[in-house]
């Protein structure tokens, strides 16, 4: 391999799969527990009555936490309520991981009808990210540093390199049977992002592609995994991994990392959904003693779809008229279900239990 210089364009990245001893013991090791855990929560998801209920809220998680990766901040909150409440989002972090979430939701409709991740979907999902018209870098300059602003790795130059390396990444992530689709994931990965096809928003492209990969491999039915909670609490190990992977062909540690995060993030979700379904039970049957009239299983749905609710999303589900759900949600509020708020001119009611189990990192 030739020698490795971060701050000149990195033409030479080696095209997949990696020249490297991949199906190492300790990876086939891991790859078997996560890929358990995933199952796990995979056939929890399946077995929950409406199993899209708590995607709005998993993949909000996902948006805030992906983004903050990247140094986008805002704050639980502030996101929910920006979701919730009519008044227009002036917050640009704020609007960046709503618009994170959108494009997340527009990737896996796209697999709908194309079940392939292309270079044509990460266009589409970044412009949605980003809300311009991003494409393919076309000028060079882009270079990725370090918190200390020293350059770490420039990416390859060129757009005829970038297609090259583009089309060698589709054909490995749609047509390579021979690797298990897990560790095809962490490789695929690195490669994104070594890639680094765009002048921005490429780890966020790229860790969305990640849920849209375990949708396509059929690992997740419904890719409601909070992966990036993992790669907050441990960033600065991503970054080393994937310069390791460059600089020494280490490819091992940045295969069990991935994977690690899989195990661990599918676990924590099993645990969270849960508690989340424990706690609706809970609520349920304390609705039904304390205001019967006011009790229907929709009406639980909506209050655990998101922790804000507030009366047009009663009425959108058909609970009743204006004047109707505004009496609920004062029964609801009375009895301590929900506690009022006003945000503008609206007012949104809280679901402090769901916010905390949300809330709660362990
Ligand atoms: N040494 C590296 N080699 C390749 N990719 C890297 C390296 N270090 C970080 N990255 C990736 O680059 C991403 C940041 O790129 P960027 O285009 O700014 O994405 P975003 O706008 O979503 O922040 C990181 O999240 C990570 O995925
Ligand atoms: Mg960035």
């Amino acid at each position: 391999m030739e020698k490795f210089n971060r701050k000149i364009p990195y033409n030479n990245l080696p095209l997949l799969p990696p020249k490297a001893e991949i199906e190492t013991k300790s990876i086939l090791r891991k790859t078997i527990s996560a890929g358990r855990a995933l199952a796990q929560l995979n056939g929890t998801l399946l077995n929950l009555p409406n199993p899209t209920l708590f995607l709005d809220t998993i993949y909000l998680q996902e948006a805030k936490a992906s983004s903050e990766v990247e140094n986008i901040i805002t704050t639980k909150d502030e996101l929910y309520k920006s979701l919730v409440a009519d008044r227009k989002v002036d917050n640009s972090a704020t609007k960046e991981v709503l618009s994170y979430k959108e494009a997340l939701w527009l990737g896996l409709e796209q697999l709908k009808t194309k079940p392939f991740i292309t270079t044509n979907l990460c266009v589409k999902i970044v412009q949605c990210i980003k809300q311009n018209n991003a494409s393919i870098r076309n000028t060079p300059g882009t270079t990725l540093s370090n918190a200390q602003g020293e350059v770490i790795y420039t990416p390859p130059t060129g757009e005829a390199i970038i297609r090259e390396k583009l089309a060698n990444l589709e054909k490995f992530i749609n047509e390579d049977v021979t690797i298990d689709p897990l560790i095809k994931m962490a490789i695929l990965h690195y490669q994104f992002e070594a890639i680094h096809l765009f002048s921005d928003g490429n780890g966020r492209t790229g860790r969305i592609l990640l849920l849209l990969y375990l949708k396509l491999s059929g690992l997740l039915d419904t890719p409601a995994i909070y992966l990036s909670e993992y790669m907050i609490k441990n960033k600065l190990e991503y970054y080393s991994r994937l310069r390791a992977v460059t600089e020494n062909n280490e490819w091992e540690d940045y295969i069990l990392y991935m994977l690690d995060m899989i195990e661990e993030t599918s676990n924590k979700g099993l645990k969270r959904l849960n508690k989340i379904t424990s706690a609706m039970d809970e609520t349920a049957s304390e609705i039904k003693r304390k205001l019967p009239k006011v009790y229907s299983k929709d009406l639980i749905e909506i209050l655990f779809r998101l922790p804000y609710t507030k009366r047009q999303h009663l009425i959108d589900e058909n609970i009743g008229n204006l004047k109707t759900v505004g009496n609920y949600l004062i029964e609801l509020e009375k009895y301590g279900f929900l506690k009022s708020e006003k945000v503008g001119k609206e007012k949104l009611y809280l679901n402090q239990k769901l916010l905390e189990i949300l809330e709660n990192k362990e």
